[in-house]
């Protein structure tokens, strides 16, 4: 066990338990949510541990990347790594990496078929027909998919190729980034409120983090108005639940698509109740293959940085 490098996992890998295995099989690896008093192990081990995995709920904040004396790199099971404090880290010559990419299929698929729901209302008819309502009367006609306006919210690897699929149902793209992004013939809006006075759906896909918190505001929602759809594939802190929940309560906007949520795996109850909404479990990148090509990306990622100290998929410091 000795001879192998020593590496930290923050929590257990849930959105991928075969890369634990796989890590547990090549590396002298401890999972610190297994310990009673982390702060104590912290204390005696802490400064053991070079390379630290992350995912999910279990990220890693500036007080840990400070207390691991000996932390030399942080690979993110995840391309969205709002959970993992970049800025301390590089701080403290901690570089990190993510694992962009390989998931820009997978999500942009489950963000066109998210929109599809709910713009179509596909769950609400599910749900439909399990309660016996068809014979009772028909569904609730839906609104057209094909040749509508979408508004892409950050158009970085995931909102590009969700554009390539938008593209095939002839929906007219505009979006709102920072900046205008190079190579690109789509319309840029300066401002997120002018691209969703403009846009049928809004399809959001910014990284989350403090820069995007609430960037869908109260008059982002306003501007979609009554007969427009938000669809929400990034973080749920990226979106006012609270602004959108009032505007769905007063029908000031069509309906919403949703696979990630603020507080999540907890869903604010108000949501539960409208048939236009869409709730998803954060499974956008949530495939086999997905989550297989994340893990190998993470594996390689640990054992490069082991091997020539450097990381394959490195973020920006
Ligand atoms: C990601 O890769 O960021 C997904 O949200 C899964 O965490």
């Amino acid at each position: 066990n000795t001879h192998r490098p020593a590496l930290l996992l923050t929590g257990h890998i849930t959105p991928h338990p075969p890369l634990e295995a796989q890590l547990m099989a090549a590396f002298d690896c401890h999972v610190l949510a297994d310990e009673a008093d982390p702060a104590a192990f912290i204390a005696r081990e802490g400064s053991r541990y070079p390379v630290l995995v992350t995912s999910g709920k279990n990220g890693a904040n500036a007080d840990l990347i400070a207390s691991l004396k000996g932390l030399k790199a942080i690979a993110h099971f995840g391309v969205g790594y709002d959970n993992v404090d970049v800025a301390a880290a590089s701080k403290q010559g901690v570089v990190v990496s993510n694992t962009p990419d390989v998931l820009n299929d997978c999500v942009a698929d489950l963000a066109m078929g998210l929109l599809i729901d709910t713009v179509r209302g596909l769950s609400a008819s599910e749900r439909f027909v399990r309660r016996g309502d068809w014979l009772k009367g028909n569904f609730r006609l839906t609104s057209r998919v094909s040749g509508k306006k979408l508004g892409i919210a950050g158009l970085g690897r995931i909102g590009r190729t969700i554009a390539k699929r938008a593209s095939g149902f002839d929906m007219a793209i505009r979006y709102y980034s920072r900046n205008p992004v190079a190579g690109v013939t789509f319309q840029h809006e300066k401002s997120l409120v002018e691209l969703a006075k403009w846009c049928d759906v809004l399809m959001v896909v910014v990284s989350g983090g403090p820069a995007t918190k609430h960037l869908v505001s109260a008059e982002v929602i306003e501007a979609l108005g009554p007969q427009s759809f938000l669809v929400n594939v990034s973080r749920g802190s990226v979106v006012d639940e609270e602004a959108l929940i009032r505007a769905l309560k007063d029908k000031q906007i069509a309906g919403a698509g949703l696979d990630v949520f603020a507080d999540e795996p907890r869903v604010p109850a108000a949501l539960m109740e409208f048939d236009n909404v869409v709730l998803l479990p954060h499974m956008a990148s949530g495939t086999h293959e997905t989550r297989k090509a994340m893990g190998d990306l993470v594996f390689a990622n640990v054992q490069s940085f082991f091997e020539t100290g450097k990381l394959v998929t490195p973020v920006p410091a």
